[in-house]
Parts: structure tokens; sequence; C-alpha cells
């Protein structure tokens, strides 16, 4: 089968099986032409509460569907590829985060979305990339525990810093590798791009940036930018639909290793399959557990607006 044809049979049986296609910016270019919505990490948990169709298939990694199913428990979500998971969601457990609240008892724990189920249920508020500085900032506490990302958690702290923010060592493997040399030299190889670059980048690398946002914001501000060479400081496939978006703008990975292995698993076949009813991998959570684990997140939904 062709793409093309495969995308017409995806479109086909979205319509027979009243399916809502969420795809991540992250995503390849062939599945976000078949989503009903693309886009950053927030604005696809404020679609999933909106989505009217039965079912979601959520293109993306596992705490993004289990953000689905937290906002709609009634709907049937499936996680395009079963072993799409975000390692920095795993990086820290119940245990160690209630270790953490007996340290610092009057400090509101702050949680990336980039977090498990079972994590949510002992946070505050979640905040997602592009969410976190004008969420902290409403906080009443000034006394913060920011997790996972140590990197994000640095950004919002100099956007804020009135605040007192806690850090926990932690973030995305993917962007925390960029180093500060890899970022000097794609500068001095495009002297005349500007340099956007995600938060989860290390602050070295965020402070030689000309803006720093989330993967929509990164993509909204080139869009709107009257410059015509920018260098892209996020996983790769940004660069690439902004080639397509803007064919008359030069677009440069800051680096060749910024590919999220897991971002990268589900292809448009496996979207078929799960549209089939076969593939993928239905996210069921205990009713319990997503009583107390969406409370962050409706936090993070009403702060955000
Ligand atoms: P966004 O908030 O930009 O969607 O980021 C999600 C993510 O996983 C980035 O690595
Ligand atoms: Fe997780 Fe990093 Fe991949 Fe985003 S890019 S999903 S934070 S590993």
């Amino acid at each position: 089968m062709t793409i093309k044809e495969v995308q017409n049979e995806i479109f086909r049986l979205k319509k027979e099986n009243d399916i809502c296609i969420l795809a991540h910016s992250y995503q390849a270019r062939e599945i976000i032409e078949v989503a009903d919505f693309s886009g950053d990490s927030y604005a696809l948990s404020k679609l999933a509460k909106t989505a009217p169709n039965r079912t979601v298939i959520m293109c993306g990694v596992r705490f993004m569907a289990e953000t689905v199913k937290m906002l709609s428990p009634d709907k049937k979500v499936i996680l395009s590829h079963p072993d799409a998971g975000c390692p920095m969601a795993e990086q820290m457990d119940v245990d160690f985060i209630s270790q953490m609240k007996e340290m610092y008892p009057d400090y509101t724990v702050v949680a990336y979305i980039n977090t498990t189920t079972a994590l949510k249920t002992v946070c505050d508020v979640c905040v997602t990339s592009s969410s976190a500085v004008k969420i902290v900032k409403q906080l009443e506490n000034n006394n913060i525990l920011f997790v996972p990302d140590c990197n994000l958690g640095a950004f919002v702290q100099k956007q804020i810093p009135e605040k007192n923010i806690k850090l926990v060592q932690g973030g995305c493997p993917t962007h925390a590798a960029i180093t500060e040399k890899e970022a000097q030299k794609a500068k001095a190889d495009h002297p005349n791009a500007l340099l956007l670059v995600h938060p989860e980048c290390r602050p070295a690398v965020s402070e030689m940036a000309d803006y720093v946002g989330s993967t929509s914001g990164i993509m909204d501000y080139a869009v709107n930018s009257d410059q015509k060479e920018f260098i892209i400081g996020t996983e790769n496939s940004i660069a690439e639909h902004l080639q397509y978006l803007c064919p008359d703008k030069r677009f440069y990975a800051l680096s060749k290793e910024l590919i999220c292995p897991n971002m990268k698993l589900t292809t448009l076949v496996d979207v078929l399959n799960c549209c089939k009813g076969v593939g993928g991998d239905e996210i069921l959570l205990e009713p319990e557990m997503i009583e107390k684990a969406r409370k962050c997140i409706d936090a993070m939904i009403a702060l955000g607006g």
C-alpha cells in the first residue's frame, strides 16, 4: 500500500468507528496529516477533554495517552505503540516524592506532565513546557519543589526569581544531551540564523537562545518571524514540519542526535492497525487512581487558561 492509500483507509475507519486521532508535534509528517489535532502537550491535554468521539488514539508517548484517559475516563484510549514511553516519566517514583515531601513539608510540588499517573497522585499541580511559567507564577506558595526536569525547572526559576524553586536532578535524555559547544558550533555554522530551543535543554544552551519555548511555541515563533533562518533546538521532526510550513525559510537541526527514539516508534501502519482495533495499547487505569491523579491536571488546566 502507498502512504496515500494507508492514509485514506485511516480516514475511512476514523469515520466508521468514531475515532479521534491526537498526535504530538514530534510525530512523523504522514501521521500529523491524518490526525484530527496535533500540537504540544498542553494543547493535547486540553483537546483530550473536549473531543466528542468514543475512541481516542494518542500518537505520542504513554504519559500523553494516560492524560487523555484521566480527562476522559469513559472513552476508549489507545496509545499508538505499546512501547512508546518517556524515559523522563520513569525517573522518579512515588516513594522518592514522598521522601522529598517529608524533607520539604511546606513546599508545593509541581510536576512536569512528563510523569507517570502514579506520580501525579502525590503532586499538587502539573505543568507543561508552554504553561509552566504562567502556572508557577500564580501559585500562592513561594516555596516550590519542581520535578522531574531540572532544566525546565531552572528555566522557570529564571523567569520567576521571586519564588524559591527547589530542583531535583532529572530530565529528558534527548534534549539534555545537547552541549553548549554544539550550540556554539551551530551558531558559528549559521551566523544569520536565530537559535530556538526547548526548555528541556541545559540552562547553558537555553541562555544562548533567541527564543525558548515548547514545541508549538518554537513553531509559532518561526512561522511568525520576519527572519529567514533558524537553528531548531528540539526534536528534529520540528525542523522538518517547519520546512514544509515555510518553504521560503531555512531550518537547521541543532544536533543530529536530537531524535526521541520513543516518539519515533509509531508508524502510519501502527495508526491504521489501531483504527482497525488491533495493535497499540489500550490505557486502563483504576478509577481511584484517576480520581487522585487528575486533580493536578485539572489544577493545571484551571490555572493555564
Ligand atoms: P511539549 O510541552 O513542547 O509538548 O514537550 C513535550 C516533550 O516531551 C518535549 O520533549
Ligand atoms: Fe520524553 Fe524527551 Fe522524548 Fe519528550 S523528547 S517524550 S521528554 S524522552
